[in-house]
């Protein structure tokens, strides 16, 4: 088998996402290693979902920079200390800014939780259960300098359950967790 590409998980929160690929990884369905999980909240329950697979956490607080630029510069040299070739966001709470745009260029993958371009940002599923829509859904695309605006790689359609925030969400993990497996399969298996 060819060499694992090496990739970092970026996430904020629960990390359901990044178990998710992780689990992948370590079974052999991607050609891939996740080499580290970034986070930029030390608290995040994804931290201790890395702690039991045994992968390798970094913590970078934002407040500990002057600025975004200082913010990113540091996570890069931790990402270039560990070869990292692809950046997969899975909820990841920050706008990517220049200074990893220009060191991982078509190489950072994000996954949102609605057919894009609809409901982009924060609370999408809430977003989309308040505007009433009977369909939404996820998005797996490129970064790109914008709010969830880059190249949209694969999406799958789901149902809005009884209007309900919560039951809609559930359905949305589940597909969440399969799609972004065989998104990043296609992109690491293509280049
Ligand atoms: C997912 O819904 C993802 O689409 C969005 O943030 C959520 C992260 O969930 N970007 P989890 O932390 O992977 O469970």
């Amino acid at each position: 088998m060819s060499q694992k590409t090496k990739i970092a998980v970026f996430a904020s929160g629960s990390g359901s996402n990044f178990e998710a690929i992780a689990k992948a990884c370590l079974a052999g369905e991607l050609n891939a290693e996740v080499v580290l999980l970034i986070t930029d909240k030390p608290e995040a329950y994804a931290v201790e979902r890395a702690q039991k697979l045994g992968i390798t956490t970094a913590a970078f607080s934002p407040k500990a920079y002057g600025t975004k630029a200082q913010y990113e510069q540091a996570i890069l040299d931790r990402l270039q200390a560990s070869d990292v070739e692809w950046l997969v966001l899975a909820g990841y709470m920050r706008l990517v800014g220049e200074t990893l745009l220009q060191a991982y260029p078509s190489h950072i993958v994000n996954i949102h939780p609605s057919l894009l371009p609809s409901f982009p940002g924060k609370a999408a599923i809430e977003q989309a259960v308040l505007h009433g829509v009977k369909v939404t859904g996820v998005t797996v695309h490129l970064v790109d300098e914008g709010m969830d605006t880059g190249p949209i790689l694969a999406q799958e359609a789901v149902r809005v359950i009884d209007g309900d925030v919560e039951k809609t969400a559930e359905a949305i993990h589940a597909i969440e967790h399969t799609l972004f497996k065989e998104t990043l399969h296609s992109l690491l298996t293509r280049k």
